[in-house]
């Protein structure tokens, strides 16, 4: 893979797998043991020129992440130890709880925030939804299960939030019909005037308002929702606050100048009022795919002054052209459905 990587500009950013290649998946299965590096070579033949393109340099199909060779190392570390950090005595349990420290700390939450690593910002968001559901229901709801409750659960998210939040909805079985989708201005960004008309109208009609979900950077156009405003009304309204950080979390830790911040800052620096945000790691940092962290603290709590803030114009810099029109598919999806 090494020398994949220092040789990977010679080569195009992607090619269809020819049919023959696409037919050795569709094999019954092996019934006769093969030695390794039989393995590898098909490996070497047949999966590593038909990839994505995402980890070269012209790629430009959509927010994949690149990967880098330290990501490499750390996957082959941590496959090497193979750690399970569901318990015991073990020092993995320590750097997961660093970690944790950590990234509390760069989104300014207390010290005792509690986190996660999870396989992605979609089951993360899932978590941060768990989160506000207990605590709309009370921790009963967990053995009683949504019948239990007095009124159907309502959330709130902007019409250009990602699609995993409907998808959330629905896993958790309070249904996507119960998620309001709030109108966006001329940047993209949540309006918080209709957001709290939304609540209103749902609380006249008997419905329980439980979640609002910010976003910072959306999917199509990396739009920062003004997460202040909304913090205002989730606090005003006592309704948990989460933020899909997948791509605009980690811009707390930027930085670039304080200009150039300045129409980011009253946002960038909400993650100090949040109950809980996640964010993603393959797309900032480049880290393996799906190594991602969602964190919250209960509402109410308060943490001191916020770390150093945003600072960086997210509009365009997300936005990803399509690659070659034989990719083979759409690239101007709608993402956030
Ligand atoms: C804003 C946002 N939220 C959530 C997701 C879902 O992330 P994942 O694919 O890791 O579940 C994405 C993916 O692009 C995203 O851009």
């Amino acid at each position: 893979m090494i020398d994949h990587l220092q040789t990977i500009e010679d080569r195009p950013v992607w090619q269809p797998a020819p049919q023959a290649v696409r037919a050795r998946f569709d094999r019954p299965l092996p019934r006769k043991s093969r030695d390794l590096a039989n393995v590898l070579s098909d490996f070497r033949s047949h999966i590593k020129p038909y990839v994505t393109g995402n980890t070269h340099p012209l790629f430009m199909g959509w927010v994949h992440g690149a990967g880098t060779p330290v990501g490499m190392l750390a996957e082959m570390l941590a496959s090497g130890l193979n750690a399970n950090c569901g318990g015991r005595n073990h020092i993995g349990i320590d750097v997961e709880r660093q970690m944790t420290r950590w990234f509390a700390e760069a989104f300014g939450f207390p010290r005792d925030a509690s986190g996660v690593f999870v396989t992605g910002t979609s089951m993360a968001n899932f978590m941060g939804l768990l989160i506000a559901r207990n605590e709309a229901l009370g921790q009963s709801v967990r053995a009683d299960g949504l019948r239990a409750a007095a009124a159907q659960l309502t959330a709130y998210t902007s019409s250009q939030a990602h699609g995993c939040i409907a998808q959330a909805l629905e896993l958790s079985g309070i249904g996507s019909r119960n998620l309001r989708l709030v109108p966006v201005d001329a940047a993209g960004a949540m309006r918080h005037d209709r957001l709290a008309a939304a609540i209103a109208d749902d609380r006249r009609q008997g419905y329980l308002p439980f979640l609002i979900v910010g976003t910072a950077g959306t999917v199509n156009t990396g739009a920062m929702d003004d997460l202040h405003a909304i913090a205002d009304i989730a606090e005003e309204q006592k309704v948990w606050f989460h933020v899909d950080g997948a791509f605009g979390a980690l811009v707390v830790r930027s930085s670039c100048s304080p200009n150039a911040c300045a129409r980011w800052l009253p946002a960038s620096s909400a993650p100090s009022r949040l109950p809980s945000t996640c964010t993603s790691g393959r797309m900032f940092p480049m880290t393996p795919a799906f190594s991602w962290f969602a964190t919250q603290r209960r509402i109410g709590a308060r943490s001191p002054t916020g770390p150093p803030i945003c600072k960086e114009r997210l509009v365009g810099s997300v936005r990803a052209r399509c690659g070659p029109a034989t990719w083979g598919r759409t690239c101007h999806g709608d993402f956030a459905r």
